[in-house]
């Protein structure tokens, strides 16, 4: 069943009040207790008139709610909750895809959320929606989920051109996945991306090695391009010998998903894609979309 999700003002602040109060009441009772059960309709309507909301409903009565709280390029999403007479119908999942909709468009690097400690499966819910932990500070644990952010790549020096920009945001120990069908210009992409952090030797397909070190010209992060294809997995990273540690270095997994997750916590997944599946460059260009993953991208404006 589809929810429907609707963005909302302070005209809808009775009903967003009904079904936040309704919502926290129905919660173990914490010790301090949630704020969300001292919001009153008018400081609901407060907060509604400065950023908005959403409203969900099921068979016209609204059943889940949360408000829109922008701060430092980021928004965070405060009195997430769905009535106890809705739970089950897919309210939440509606509403963490409508907020993630509404983020994108109002070009926010990202969706925040707190949740208290003592609400593991509160935690373990965002977590199902892809939010990772990014800090805590008692009785919260911060949750984040970075919005992907696309780049369009008409041909392979705007790929080159791309790479090299995000080496900018990159720095020792970082990892960064990439995928893309067999020509999608991983490579050069890679390419772009030695360029900008300036190290040595030319950047080729990994084919017939694993991996390969790139040194750097300067005193900054060797870049490391593995081939994750003929890789097992990511431990095997750690038996092949590498003159340097990926601790100290960027690197760079072509193939890089499934192989690359559950290794890092932090990584940017960088995606090349093609809309159409038209094999004709022209008709259909590529596109980078690029994704931050981790607490390690809290701050970090993208290029
Ligand atoms: N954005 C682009 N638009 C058009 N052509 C591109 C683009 N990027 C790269 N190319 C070209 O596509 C070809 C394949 O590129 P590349 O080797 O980087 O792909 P790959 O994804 O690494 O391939 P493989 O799957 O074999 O590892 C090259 O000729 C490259 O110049
Ligand atoms: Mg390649």
């Amino acid at each position: 069943m589809v929810t429907p999700v609707s963005r909302v003002g302070a005209e809808a602040a009775a009903e967003v009040h009904a079904v936040v109060s309704a919502a926290f009441a129905a919660r173990p009772v914490l010790d301090p207790p949630a704020d969300a059960l001292s919001e009153t309709p008018e400081s609901i309507a407060r907060a509604l008139s400065r950023h908005g909301g959403l409203l969900a409903t099921v068979a016209g009565k609204p059943a889940g709610a949360l408000l829109f709280a922008p701060s430092d390029g980021v928004v965070f999403l405060r009195r997430f909750g769905v009535a106890p007479e809705a739970q089950g119908a897919g309210v939440a999942g509606a509403l963490v895809g409508a907020a993630l909709e509404e983020a994108a468009k109002g070009g926010f690097s990202g969706v925040v959320v707190l949740a208290r400690e003592e609400l593991p499966d509160t935690i373990a819910f965002w977590r199902r929606h892809g939010f990772a932990e990014i800090r805590r500070h008692a009785p919260y644990v911060e949750l984040a989920r970075w919005l992907p952010r696309a780049y369009p790549a008409p041909d392979a020096d705007t790929m080159r051109g791309l790479g090299s920009q995000l080496a900018g945001i990159l720095r020792a120990g970082d990892l960064v996945t990439l995928t893309g069908q067999l020509g999608a210009g991983k490579t050069t992409f890679t390419q772009g991306l030695g360029a900008g952090l300036g190290v040595r030797g030319d950047v080729t397909s990994p084919t017939f090695v694993i991996a390969r070190v790139h040194p750097s010209l300067a005193d900054g992060p060797a870049l490391v391009h593995v081939d994750a294809y003929r890789l097992g997995g990511i431990d095997e990273l750690d038996d092949l010998d590498l003159d340097t540690s990926l601790d100290e270095a960027v690197t760079v997994v072509e193939w890089g998903e499934g192989v690359a997750e559950g290794l890092s916590e932090d990584r940017l997944e960088v995606r090349i894609v093609r809309a159409t599946g038209s094999d004709a460059v022209d008709e259909d260009p590529r596109q980078v979309v690029v994704l931050p993953v981790g607490p390690r991208w809290r701050g970090v404006t993208l290029i």
